[in-house]
């Protein structure tokens, strides 16, 4: 990390909810190498990331709470004194906020809302960033999406992590609570479930592989996608956080790449050595949602923060796979 960052860090009180997840875990181990003081919440709700593995390494040198982003009183004693709040807490699959959009509702926007009155009453000065999707865009018009594409969000998920944008846009231009707004593309990588393909599809292709499974796809697998690596990925969170001329300010956070899906596939099978490709038919529930190609354009946070990102798609999945080789019995 540079050095700056690493002074900005240092002795810094973090929390991070959603923290034994998988981004919120990666921030909380590099958090803790650049010398701050990590405390994380989180629900351990099914069916999401949460791990306690995934912080195995760091669990003398953190806090963990067990609580929900919907507890008013936990939520205030967990932001008191707090410089930093990373928000990682949320329903994650759009797929499910289709089945169940009060879930959806109640942690993605009742549940940051609760997260940033608790940091206005008992934190205001603390830096707060939120992750969003690139599903707030809803169908692409054109590629690569900056931010100033229109939103159209398709699922509860989608819209209401445009809602939650922008309630942090409130609290920043109201309440002046200094926030950074992420709208992530599909990321992948370390730390990540491998239990179901709700989200994060890279890996769930990267558990079938290794168990010799059949990968699935729907439709031809053309569309294509920008995958980022989560290492990659937390390395901007915490950049941004670091930098004043971030606040306030919308990111798109990807690779910048297009990658067909198909070829994805084929390279996640071609690393692990086994497993194989098969195309399907779109299931109607999958089509009704579909956005086309997404392609992320991050020239608005790599001429603002200095970050880029650094490893490729055939490198971040051969990172993937040997992590899960390495500690298999932990994820499967
Ligand atoms: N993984 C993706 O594909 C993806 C894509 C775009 C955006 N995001 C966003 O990034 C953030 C982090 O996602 P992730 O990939 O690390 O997911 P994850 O499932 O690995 O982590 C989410 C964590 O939040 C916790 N959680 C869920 N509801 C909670 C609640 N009510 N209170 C406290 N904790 C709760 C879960 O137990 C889990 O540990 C989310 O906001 C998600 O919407 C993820």
């Amino acid at each position: 990390m540079l050095d700056n960052v690493e002074h900005f860090y240092k002795g810094k009180k973090i929390l991070i909810t959603g923290g034994l997840g998988m981004i919120g875990s990666s921030v909380a181990h590099k958090a803790v190498a650049m010398g701050a003081e990590v405390t994380i919440v989180d629900a351990v709700k099914e069916p999401y990331g949460a791990n306690y593995f995934n912080v195995d390494s760091i669990k003398e040198q953190i806090a963990i709470v067990i609580a929900d982003i919907r507890d008013k009183q936990a939520m205030k004693e967990a932001v008191k004194k707090k410089d930093i709040v990373f928000n990682f807490a949320a329903q994650v699959s759009h797929n499910d906020s289709i089945a169940d959009p009060f879930l959806d509702a109640d942690i993605n926007y009742i549940g940051h809302l609760n997260v940033l009155e608790c940091i206005r009453l008992e934190s205001p000065n603390a830096i707060v960033v939120n992750s969003g999707s690139r599903l707030q865009y809803g169908p692409i018009l054109y590629n690569p999406v900056d931010e100033s594409h229109p939103l159209d969000p398709k699922t509860p998920y989608a819209f209401n992590k445009v809602v939650a944008e922008n309630m942090y846009k409130y609290y920043h231009n109201i309440h002046n609570i200094q926030c950074v707004l992420f709208r992530i593309a599909n990321p992948y990588g370390l730390r990540c479930q491998m239990k179901h393909a709700k989200y994060s599809i890279i890996n769930f292709f990267i558990g079938q592989a290794m168990k010799g499974n059949t990968i699935t796809i729907f439709g031809d697998g053309e569309q294509k996608r920008d995958y980022i690596f989560n290492e990659d990925m937390t390395d901007a969170f915490l950049i941004a956080a670091a930098t004043p001329s971030s606040y306030g300010q919308v990111f798109n956070l990807g690779s910048g790449i297009g990658t067909k899906f198909s070829e994805m596939a084929k390279t996640i099978v071609e690393i692990v050595g086994k497993g194989s490709v098969e195309f399907v038919e779109w299931p109607e529930n999958y089509l009704n949602v579909e956005t086309g190609d997404y392609i992320s354009n991050i020239s608005k946070i790599t001429s603002t923060i200095p970050w880029a990102p650094k490893t490729d798609l055939h490198d971040g999945i051969k990172q993937t796979i040997e992590y899960y080789q390495q500690y298999y019995q932990y994820y499967f």
